[in-house]
């Protein structure tokens, strides 16, 4: 599905954040292991965590879906069971890292596979964990196809991740949990807390303290997890796109409902603000133990900024569309210690890097990041353009963003992978008056 941008539109209106994808993967595994009833609201319907639902009632967890869009879980008088057939986890590094803790903590036999993308992913800093917890991983060099066999795992392991990686860490958590078996975690730099702050919200037995710079988190072998109903937050990640999308282009302001606050996401928000952004942060508010707001979005002129260090895993997902936002903003950005980009669904920085080149945006490429000389001006645009999105989501909405500042219609190829995180990504930006042609 290739998708070609349209010029002389004016962003403006009130739209609802769709579900956060991270979190939505993870009340389907923690939901599935309480066993018991509960509903889910805000639920993001979008292929990864979909994916995951599939792989979940595929060992019997037995989630379904009514006509509202509400995830219902019911109480089983089974646990789980073995699955002759593999889980395909299609696009989503999250489903499979995260399955591969949960299951090899339950102690299953099965086999995982994926698409093309995931295939191509590194799992060994999940399987590394996993087998020294005990559980008996078989891999093709560290990637898909993966199978695990049923076996009990240690007790008190205790691990320091030398990735900064929210799904590592959850990964290990959720074996911690599945298996019963006491879990530490020493996490360098904050990443992404959902998992943590979703068990303390359904009552488990975890300790967080600092030392230092460094994150101590502390998972007891006996957890009596509570099930109460549970609403997903707005994904702030999706909404980086509207966001820049009303910065960037003729807009009179644009308000989204409903966004995740996590601090360990709002890195987004910090850096834009940085360069110049107008976003007013309104009716602060906690979902499920997930802070949220309401974002008003005004055009603004923006200027470069440096963004290396700590704050990196807080904007991993971000870093395509803020380097959009850099082309458009007057002056040098710099992007350093992001090497991780080029391990996620497309080595992220050589996909923004060959759609520059194309538009004709100055920039300049490291192993870890990038310099990008950007301007306020619109593209002028000659030709017809075509740019890859490299089968990857981000890097497609990020470059159909971009359109907004182009001349001429530019065409993104291969957008079909925006359904993976972002499923009304064109019924939502055609409602604030950008229209994508199929
Ligand atoms: C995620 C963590 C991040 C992020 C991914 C979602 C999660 O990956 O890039 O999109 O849900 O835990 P890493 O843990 O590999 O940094």
């Amino acid at each position: 599905m290739n998708l070609t941008t349209s010029i002389d539109n004016k962003i403006s209106g009130t739209i609802q954040c769709p579900g956060d994808k991270s979190i939505s993967q993870r009340v389907l595994m923690i939901g599935a292991l309480m066993n018991q009833e509960m509903m889910v609201d805000g639920f993001l319907h979008g292929e990864d965590p979909l994916s995951t639902m599939n792989a979940l009632n595929q060992i019997g967890a037995g989630i379904t879906v009514d006509e509202n869009g509400l995830v219902q879980f019911c109480r089983r008088n089974y646990i789980f069971q073995h699955c002759d057939e593999s889980l395909n986890l299609g696009n989503s590094g999250t489903g499979l890292r995260l399955m591969l803790g949960l299951t090899a903590g339950i102690g299953l036999n099965l086999s995982f596979c994926g698409d093309e993308s995931l295939s191509s992913r590194p799992m060994s800093r999940v399987i590394k964990p996993l087998t020294e917890m005990g559980a008996k991983i078989e891999s093709s060099n560290g990637k898909l196809p993966i199978s695990i066999s049923a076996t009990s795992l240690h007790n008190q392991y205790t691990y320091e991740l030398p990735v900064a990686s929210a799904q590592v860490k959850s990964s290990i958590l959720l074996a911690g949990l599945a298996s019963g078996s006491g879990i530490q975690i020493t996490e360098p730099i904050q990443t992404r807390d959902h998992t943590e702050r979703m068990l303390n919200h359904f009552g488990a037995n975890l300790e967080i303290r600092s030392e230092g710079s460094k994150n101590i988190i502390q998972l007891a072998t006996s957890n009596h997890l509570k099930a109460k109903n549970y609403t997903v937050v707005g994904d702030i990640s999706s909404a980086a796109f509207l966001i820049v999308a009303a910065l960037i282009s003729n807009s009179s302001g644009l308000k989204i409902t409903n966004v995740g606050m996590n601090p360990s996401r709002t890195g987004v928000l910090e850096a834009l603000k940085k360069m110049g952004a107008n976003i007013v942060v309104s009716n602060q508010r906690l979902e499920s133990g997930e802070p949220c707001a309401d974002l008003e979005v005004k055009k603004s002129i923006l200027k470069g900024v440096e963004l290396s260090g700590e704050i990196i895993p807080n904007i991993i997902d971000e870093i395509p569309i803020l380097s959009i936002a850099a082309a458009f903003a007057e002056g040098e950005t710099l992007i350093r210690d992001a090497a991780e980009l080029r391990v996620k669904e497309s080595d992220r920085l050589q996909a923004v890097s060959d759609g520059f080149s194309i538009l004709g945006i100055a920039h300049k490429n490291f192993d870890d990041g990038m310099s990008i000389m950007g301007t306020s001006e619109k593209l002028y645009i000659e030709e017809p353009i075509n740019i890859e999105s490299h089968d990857d989501h981000r890097i497609a909405m990020s470059f159909l963003i971009a359109g907004l500042k182009c001349s001429r219609p530019i065409t993104v190829k291969n957008c079909k992978n925006i359904f993976t995180s972002f499923p009304n990504f064109m019924e939502l930006t055609s409602s604030i008056g950008y229209k994508l042609e199929k």
